[in-house]
């Protein structure tokens, strides 16, 4: 069969740290709160001239980069962003022209912080169809933007950045053996809506609008949801806590993150955090941390890696890819 194979890739973050403490005169918070309850340190936040659409292409660069590939050999880019440079067209299609690609197609998808995983399942989909031969996957935000910097239970929370991906098609046995994605699950559910949103929208008031959280309910609801769809994935490959070789989860809380790891029995060195660096970057924070791990020599072909993500919807979702 065919699988979806990780060719190549590359991050990008905008120049500009922040740290916890740079908040001082600016909200009501401290280093030791935003350190203690999230694990946050520092995020990069994008200049005027940064922005999701410069983030993404930086990042698919450097991801053909990787790949020794050149834009000439992707066929499809998914963009997984809920912060575009417009409204429309979609930012992936202008990422597609900063690439100088006049041929293929490209297009946005919006899962908020499950967009990567999302992505990578329709990338995987139409490889398997044979629509696409070579797939940029992009994470790309810049929820800088749609922060109320005056609100503390939010802004401390979130950073802006971009990870891509390279899939290509190979030929497969069908076996958990083989390299590229292996399984995923995805899931949704709109009742939970009021609980992450952002309060503006074409349709509705006419602006791009803030973010807006209840953080202690998506808390309770994240551990719970994101152990879900990694049981579900470990049933239906035969993985388990003990065979999985790396856990990248989406990076919005340390707590988070050792909760489901813990409950799921994966051993702690297996977690890979990268949150006290970005902070919660949404649909850019798994392809970062992914792309710090292989950087660093810990993800390394043949691993088995399992990738998990939740967000505004809530959407929530995993994929269990063998590097
Ligand atoms: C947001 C979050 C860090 C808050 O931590 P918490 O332990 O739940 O804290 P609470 O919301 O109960 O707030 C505790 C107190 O800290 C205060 N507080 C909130 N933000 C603060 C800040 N930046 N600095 C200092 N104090 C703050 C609150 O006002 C509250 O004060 P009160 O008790 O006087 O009302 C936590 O709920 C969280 O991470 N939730 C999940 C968020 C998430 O992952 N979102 C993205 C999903 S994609």
């Amino acid at each position: 069969m065919i699988r979806s194979v990780v060719r190549g890739i590359g991050s990008a973050l905008p120049r500009r740290i922040m740290k916890n403490s740079d908040f001082a005169g600016m909200v009501e918070t401290s280093d030791e709160w935003i350190a203690q309850r999230t694990g946050i340190r520092q995020r990069h936040i994008a200049a005027d001239d940064e922005t999701t659409a410069s983030l993404g292409e930086a990042a698919a660069r450097a991801a053909l980069d990787n790949a020794g590939l050149t834009p000439d050999d992707i066929d499809l880019i998914v963009l997984a962003t809920s912060t575009p440079n417009n409204t429309f067209p979609a930012t992936a299609v202008e990422i597609q022209n900063r690439l100088g690609m006049r041929h293929g197609f490209a297009f946005d998808m919006q899962a908020v912080c499950s967009g990567f995983v999302y992505a990578v399942t329709t990338a995987d989909l139409y490889i398997k169809g044979g629509l696409a031969r070579r797939v940029l996957v992009i994470g790309s935000e810049t929820f800088s933007r749609i922060l109320d910097w005056t609100d503390r239970s939010t802004c401390v929370l979130f950073g802006d950045g971009a990870g891509a991906l390279v899939l290509e098609a190979e030929e497969g046995q069908g076996t958990v053996a083989d390299r590229g994605v292996l399984a995923a699950s995805l899931r949704s559910d709109g009742t939970h809506k009021d609980k992450l949103y952002v309060d503006g929208g074409p349709s509705t008031s006419g602006t791009v609008g803030h973010l807006k959280m209840e953080g202690r309910e998506v808390f309770k609801h994240a551990v719970g949801m994101i152990t879900d769809v990694i049981e579900d994935v470990f049933a239906r490959t035969g993985v388990s806590a003990e065979t999985l070789d790396w856990f990248v989860p989406h990076q919005a809380n340390k707590r988070i993150i050792d909760a489901s790891a813990k409950k799921l029995g994966i051993a702690e060195e297996k977690a890979v955090v990268t949150v006290h660096l970005h902070g919660n970057t949404s649909a850019a924070s798994v392809p970062l941390a992914l792309s710090t791990a292989v950087a660093d020599g810990r993800i390394k072909k043949g691993d088995l890696v399992m990738l998990e993500a939740m967000g505004g919807g809530f959407t929530w979702g995993a994929v269990l890819i063998r590097w």
